[in-house]
């Protein structure tokens, strides 16, 4: 028995672009698989897993960056886009893991990071040589003595957003000093990210599929650099509307880099890591000429409420809907604090990842996993202070957004020194408890986390038209989100109690079983289930 439709139809799509419905599966490189033993995640490991995530049922990869790199910000810090760090391995293990991944089936997505190079990449140094300055944002400072910084901008990582220089300038970072921004007014900056751009997309003969735009929202900064006139903290995650980030001008990039993508056979795709202070804003970056994704962090960032997911989702789908582009939705991500621990923590908090996933699973749009969270993962939270790397932890103590405890190695095995991830131990030690997590452990267990991910995926192939097109929401008691897709339903309890409904159909997955008895059904607390109608 279906309930009454009390929503009008939303995100109507074609359903034939392979991207409008992707479930994309981030790999953090340096924390997936080690295959030399130096503790550090590696291309070659990450080829030799890929079958797994073939297997899981993603359709894509997206790899953090793995170029020429100080390592100062985990690798956002780019001193050669054209080579393979060497932590990581070579430009031939970089082809090698194309074909191997278009063998499986599987896109591949690379990071690119235009907002800024490193202090070591050659420009950088030529500047500091007092040659090219133009390339980045350099200006002389305030006060009698030019002490001042030349503005009042913060860094996203803590401490101004200005570092002096040895003549007496300045120069502008709106991450860690290491990674100073480039002027994107500068026509030699945009050939240059152009020829990046197709470097990678022609690597190997069939190139990457697409790139994930680090910082999309912050290539352009507001004329004059003028003041902010507030000292609050600047927040990477926040609706401020700020000088730097989202203004109007960055559009023209992506329009341009939209042509270049379109040049080239196979529907390369950019996504778009852009904070803007709407949902309507954002979706300005998947206009039908620009990027074809942006994430969804107004997603990640809602409290497990019933009533408020119900808002996100339907600004979610309206923006996007506004301009014909999928909807993304993503919980975790390498800058964040996993979701199981996000949303409390321990079993309560495992319970409500497990049934967000399948919520997430069901709805219209484009899906991004993180790694580990197919397995349950938490937070690491008690990481030793002198092993943390993460730069916002060095410049903004107490500041919440610490992103090492999130970037810990990935169990495959329920023992070994690092649980699998690779022959010696890991970059950052693992809890005790990872051995459980594991992906040997979890296999063939259809209560864990990671067989309840697997038969998600596969169903939502399965059912046709479940990653695209129209939804309908149902009718359901306050805290309980019900909706309706071609053939089936999801029905998700937010509440930490039971509730009792009326069957809505047969059932074909739960994150925890409910009850049926006859025509009606007992959905456990903090729950989500889907069903075949
Ligand atoms: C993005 C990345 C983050 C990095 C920052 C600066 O937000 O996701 O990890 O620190 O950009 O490049």
């Amino acid at each position: 028995m279906t309930q009454q439709l009390t929503g009008a139809t939303t995100a109507a799509g074609t359903g034939t672009r392979w991207w409008r419905d992707a479930v994309i599966y981030q790999v953090y490189v340096r924390s997936f698989a080690d295959s030399d033993g130096d503790g550090i995640g590696d291309l070659r490991g990450i080829e030799g897993r890929l079958p797994y995530l073939a297997e899981l049922g993603a359709d894509a990869v997206w790899l953090t960056p793995f170029y020429g790199s100080p390592q100062a910000d985990g690798g956002y810090d780019v001193a050669d886009y054209r080579v393979v760090d060497p932590l990581f391995g070579t430009l031939a293990d970089a082809e090698s893991l194309l074909r191997t991944a278009h063998g499986l089936g599987l896109r591949v997505i690379v990071d690119v990071v235009p907002n800024h190079t490193s202090d070591r990449h050659v420009w950088f140094r030529e500047a500091l040589a007092g040659g090219g300055r133009a390339r980045y944002h350099f200006r002389p400072g305030r006060g009698a003595d030019g002490e001042l910084p030349p503005n009042d901008w913060q860094s996203v990582f803590g401490g101004p957003a200005w570092t002096r220089v040895a003549d007496g300038s300045w120069y502008l970072h709106l991450f860690a000093p290491e990674q100073p921004d480039l002027n994107w007014e500068n026509p030699e900056v945009r050939a240059e990210f152009e020829a990046i751009l197709r470097f990678w997309l022609e690597l190997g003969g069939r190139g990457v599929d697409g790139f994930r735009v680090d910082v999309a929202h912050g290539m352009v900064k507001a004329a004059g650099l003028p003041d902010i006139g507030t000292a609050e903290q600047v927040q990477m995650i926040g609706s401020q509307t700020l000088p730097f980030f989202d203004q109007d001008g960055v559009h023209e990039i992506h329009r341009a880099w939209r042509t270049l993508l379109d040049s080239y056979a196979g529907e390369r795709i950019g996504v778009a890591e852009a904070w803007a202070p709407s949902a309507g804003r954002l979706a300005l970056y998947v206009r039908p000429d620009e990027l074809h994704q942006a994430f969804n962090f107004q997603f990640l960032r809602c409290p497990w409420d019933g009533a408020a997911m119900r808002a996100v989702v339907d600004e979610s789908l309206a923006a996007t809907a506004s301009v014909g582009a999928p909807t993304t939705w993503v919980l975790s991500n390498h800058d964040v604090v996993r979701h199981v621990t996000r949303y409390g923590g321990g079993a309560a908090g495992l319970r409500r990842a497990r049934a967000a996933a399948l919520l997430m699973l069901a709805l219209p749009g484009s899906v991004y996993l993180y790694q580990g969270e197919e397995l349950g993962l938490p937070e690491v939270t008690d990481l030793p202070d002198e092993l943390r790397e993460d730069p916002s932890f060095f410049r903004s103590a107490g500041q919440e957004g610490l992103r090492d405890g999130c970037r810990v190695p990935i169990p495959w095995t329920g023992d070994g020194p690092s649980y699998g991830f690779g022959p010696g131990p890991g970059w950052l030690p693992q809890p005790e408890s990872w051995g459980k997590h594991s992906v040997a452990e979890q296999t063939g267990d259809p209560g864990s986390t990671l067989e309840l991910y697997r038969t998600a995926l596969a169903l939502r192939r399965r059912l046709a038209g479940l990653g695209d097109g129209p939804m309908h929401w149902l009718d359901g008691p306050e805290g309980v989100l019900a909706f309706s897709r071609p053939g089936f339903v999801c029905t998700v309890n937010t509440l930490p109690r039971p509730v009792e409904l009326p069957a809505p159909g047969r059932l074909l997955l739960s994150s925890a079983a409910p009850d049926i008895s006859g025509e009606s059904v007992r959905i456990p607390g903090d729950s989500c289930t889907w069903w075949a109608i």
